[in-house]
């Protein structure tokens, strides 16, 4: 009798420490009376390759990726995702039976999805959104932003070039606004994504000015620890709908699991409380 092979999943960065996706995936598992595990592993990029190519022989269903490989492994990958091509970078492996390696991004779904969960009232064809930041997560927000119907995205960084770049790869409708200039783009915006990591433990406060937020609109920091930012604090002081950035760790964990495991979990908060041990 040959029994059923227990699917094995995980997490590739480096460092690995820190990372909430173990917790949550192995909340879901023991939710669902799945059998299977997930497993953190710090790969220094050297390895990368030789670690993905191998991980499917060892039974492995599927990987998450994250800093520093999430661009890297685009060149390791058999098929990618559009949005993944469009991100320029993935966060989600997933090993098919018929061997290929398949690359997907789902940052930007899970922002969106933790945005329309924790904001139901949401329509992200109200008005411009700003974006502070221009980083990689700004990469992932921007093209979701798109996505939605977004009709403008004002984007300002404190190294303008970064934002000239996106604007170059997303086209005319962002429009790139200085840093010191920062607190006039928040007060035009009905929706506000902070996708640096200012406010997080161990970095600087964000300190854009914060005095001209509309009342109403839809406020979110990419910023998870801690939850309350300045910015979502002032943001709910001034009637803004504020959601906080831990919902988008958990939703973008969503259609990685159900690939995997092939049950579609659910984000409560049982989950979110797991993600947070
Ligand atoms: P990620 O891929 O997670 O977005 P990143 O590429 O390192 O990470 O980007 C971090 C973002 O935080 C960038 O927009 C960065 O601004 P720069 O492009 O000017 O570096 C922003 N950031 C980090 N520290 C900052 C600081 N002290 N002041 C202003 N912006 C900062």
């Amino acid at each position: 009798m040959t029994l059923p092979r227990i699917p094995l999943a995980g997490v590739i960065g480096s460092p690995i420490a820190h990372s909430k996706s173990p917790q949550l995936h192995r909340h879901w598992l023991k939710t669902y009376g799945i059998p299977g595990y997930y497993i953190p592993m710090d790969v220094a990029p050297e390895n990368l390759r030789e670690v993905i190519t191998t991980l499917p022989k060892a039974g492995f269903v599927g990987v998450n990726i994250t800093v520093p490989h999430k661009e890297k492994v685009m060149e390791i990958a058999d098929l990618i995702t559009d949005r993944a091509i469009l991100i320029g970078a993935a966060n989600t492996l997933i090993f098919r039976k018929d061997g290929k390696i398949h690359a997907d991004n789902t940052d930007g779904y899970g922002f969106v999805e933790n945005l329309r969960q924790g904001a139901p009232q949401w329509n992200p064809q109200a008005g411009p959104a700003a974006v502070l930041g221009a980083g990689g997560a700004a990469r992932a927000v921007i093209a979701s932003l798109i996505d939605v119907g977004v009709p403008e995205i004002l984007i300002s960084n404190r190294t303008r070039i970064r934002a000239e770049a996106l604007q170059q790869d997303f086209g005319k409708r962002l429009k790139v606004v200085d840093w010191v200039q920062a607190g006039n783009m928040l007060e035009e915006a009905t929706t506000i994504v902070n996708t640096t990591s200012l406010g997080m433990v161990g970095k600087p406060e964000l300190r854009v000015p914060l005095d001209g937020l509309r009342k109403g609109a839809v406020v979110t920091d990419l910023v998870y620890a801690p939850l309350q930012t300045r910015l979502l604090r002032v943001a709910e002081e001034m009637g803004c709908v504020t959601v906080d950035g831990l919902g988008m760790l958990l939703h973008q964990a969503v259609p990685a699991f159900e690939r995997w495991f092939g049950m579609r979990p659910t984000v409560d908060a049982a989950a979110r409380a797991a993600a947070l041990r």
